[in-house]
C-alpha cells in the first residue's frame, strides 16, 4: 500500500500566557452601532468590535520579552539608557547611522519632509501612503507615483508589485531636472497596493539610477521584515539567507528611512527617523525638539524604546515571519474558495477585497470599500476598513484623487488572533458575498480636511 503524505504545517512560534477577553454582540446592535458610528470603522466603539482586523499599526500582541524589558525603561527626560538601546537596536539590524526618536511613523515623516522638500519641488513615490504624501504636500511638495502598472491591477500575479517603474522616474527627472526631485520614497511592502513587495533586484538597480543622478533614497520601513520574507520565498538567490541578513541588505541600499515602530517592530507606539547624512541628522536633531521631543526621546516613554529595542530583533526572525505572512496567507486562500475577489498576491499584512468586482453595481462615487467595510461588520463584528476612494482624499487643487484600487483592508495583528478567528472572517465576508446583489453604496455627509477616511460620516443610499 501507497504511504500517505502526511504535511508539515506552519504554526504560531509562540504560546498564549494572557488572554483577553472579547464581548459578542447582537446584529441589531452592529446596525446600531455602525449607523452611530457614521458607517465609518474608525468611529466604532472597539467595545463593540468582536475580532478588529482595522489595523495591523500599534496592536500587536508584545512578548515576555518585551513586557520584561519595559520594567528596566529609563525615564529620564535627558540622555536616557533605554534610547541608547533602541539605538544600538536599530544600528545593529538596519544599519543606519544617526537616530531620531519620533512618537509614531508620521512624526518621522513631518521631520524629513520638512528637512528634504523645498516647495515646488516633486517627490516620487511607490505608490502614495496617506500620511506621508500629506506631509510632503504640506511641506510644498508634488507626490508623483513610480510604482509599476502591475501594482495597480488586484489580479496581476507579478511577485514584486512593490517595485519603482525606473523609466516612470526617469521620465520625471527628464521633464523636471534632477535639482527638482526633493528625493524618492521606497516602501518596502506598499501598503496601499495590498502589502506587495520590492524586489532585491529593483532596489539596485534604483540605487545605480540614484546615485547617477544624485537623488536620496528614503526608505519608509514600516514593514521592511516582512518584504525580506518575500524576497527570500520568491527572488532567485536569496532562499538560504536569513530575514535579519536580508533586512540589512535592503536599508543598506537606502539613505536614511522613516519608520512606524507600530508595525514591523512588534510595539504598540512608536517610531524613528533614521539618516546616515550627518547634516540631516543635525537638522532633524534641532527639529525634533519643536514637534516630538528631546532627540534622546522624541515623544516617546523610556519603556516604549525598550520594547521597540527586543521588537526588531523579534521581528527579524525567520520562525516568526513564516507564522506572521502564513497566517495572512491562510486567509486569503480560504476568501478564494469561497470565490471572493481579492488583491493578488495575497500581500503580507492583510487581505484586501477588490470592493469594484465585489460590488459592481455600486460606483466608485457612492463608496464601494466603505459600504462594504460597513456591510462586513453588521454581518459579524468584524471590523476591517476602507482602502480607494476615501482614503485617497483630495489634491492641492481640491479635486478627488480616483484612485485604480478600490479595496477593503482586512489587516491582521501580529500575534493576536487565532486559524479559527481567520475561518469566521473568511466565513463572515463570504456570507455578505452570498448577498451582495441587494447591498447599497453611500454619500458622505460629513468631509474633514485631512487623512478625510479617520473622521468621515457617511449615510445609506
Ligand atoms: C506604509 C506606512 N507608512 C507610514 C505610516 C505612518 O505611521 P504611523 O501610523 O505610525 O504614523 C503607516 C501606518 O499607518 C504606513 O502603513
Amino acid at each position: 500500500m501507497k504511504k500517505k503524505i502526511i504535511p508539515r504545517s506552519w504554526a504560531e512560534p509562540y504560546r498564549m500566557k494572557m488572554v483577553e477577553l472579547l464581548k459578542t454582540t447582537t446584529r441589531a446592535q452592529r446596525v446600531n452601532a455602525i449607523k452611530k458610528a457614521g458607517y465609518n470603522t474608525f468611529l466604532l466603539p472597539s467595545e463593540d468590535v468582536y475580532i478588529d482586523l482595522l489595523t495591523d499599526s500599534g496592536t500587536n500582541a508584545m512578548s515576555d520579552r518585551q513586557w520584561s524589558a519595559m520594567m528596566l525603561g529609563d525615564e529620564a527626560y535627558a540622555g536616557s539608557k533605554s534610547f541608547e538601546r533602541m539605538e544600538k537596536a536599530i544600528r545593529k539590524f538596519y544599519g543606519y547611522k544617526y537616530i531620531i526618536p519620533t512618537h509614531q511613523g508620521r512624526g518621522a515623516e513631518n521631520l524629513l519632509s520638512q528637512i528634504l522638500i523645498k516647495k515646488g519641488q516633486y517627490v516620487p513615490g511607490n505608490m502614495y501612503f496617506t500620511t506621508t504624501r500629506l506631509h510632503q504636500e504640506l511641506a510644498g511638495g508634488i507626490f508623483a507615483d513610480v510604482i509599476i502598472d502591475e501594482a495597480h491591477d488586484p489580479k496581476n500575479l507579478h511577485p514584486f508589485k512593490g517595485n519603482v517603474d525606473i523609466n516612470k522616474l526617469d521620465a520625471l527627472v527628464k521633464k523636471h531636472g534632477a535639482d527638482k526631485i526633493a528625493y524618492i520614497t521606497v516602501a518596502t511592502n506598499v501598503n496601499m497596493a495590498g502589502g506587495q513587495p520590492v524586489s532585491m533586484a529593483n532596489l539596485r538597480e534604483l540605487r545605480t539610477y540614484t546615485l547617477q543622478h544624485g537623488i536620496k533614497v528614503i526608505h519608509d520601513m514600516t514593514r521592511v521584515a516582512e518584504n525580506a520574507w518575500f524576497i527570500k520565498q520568491r527572488e532567485e538567490g536569496y532562499e538560504n539567507k536569513t530575514v535579519r541578513e536580508i533586512v540589512l541588505e535592503i536599508c543598506s541600499l537606502t539613505d536614511g528611512a522613516t519608520m512606524s515602530a507600530k508595525k514591523d517592530a512588534l510595539v504598540n507606539i512608536g517610531g524613528f527617523m533614521a539618516t546616515n547624512d550627518y547634516e540631516v541628522y543635525e537638522e532633524a536633531r534641532n527639529l525634533v525638539v519643536v514637534y516630538e521631543g528631546l532627540h534622546t526621546y522624541g515623544g516617546l516613554a523610556g519603556r516604549d524604546m525598550e520594547a521597540i529595542a527586543v521588537g526588531i530583533k523579534e521581528s527579524v526572525d525567520d520562525n516568526h515571519q513564516r507564522a506572521r505572512v502564513g497566517q495572512v496567507e491562510y486567509l486569503g486562500e480560504r476568501m478564494k474558495l469561497y470565490g471572493i475577489p481579492i488583491v493578488e498576491p495575497i500581500g503580507g499584512h492583510g487581505v484586501f477585497i477588490d470592493a469594484k468586482e465585489f460590488l459592481p453595481h455600486v460606483p466608485q462615487g457612492q463608496f464601494p470599500a466603505q459600504t462594504l467595510a460597513a456591510e462586513i461588520f453588521i454581518d459579524s463584528g468584524v471590523r476591517t476598513m476602507e482602502r480607494g476612494i476615501v482614503s485617497a482624499g483630495r489634491k492641492p487643487n481640491g479635486e478627488n484623487y480616483h484612485p485604480n484600487l478600490e479595496l477593503v483592508r482586512f489587516t491582521i495583528p501580529r500575534r493576536v488572533y487565532t486559524q479559527a478567528h481567520m475561518d469566521v472572517v473568511a466565513e463572515s465576508a463570504a456570507r455578505v458575498f452570498e448577498n451582495r446583489k441587494k447591498i447599497k453604496g453611500m454619500v458622505m455627509i460629513y468631509e474633514p480636511k485631512y487623512l478625510r477616511f479617520f473622521q468621515a460620516r457617511f449615510e445609506k443610499l
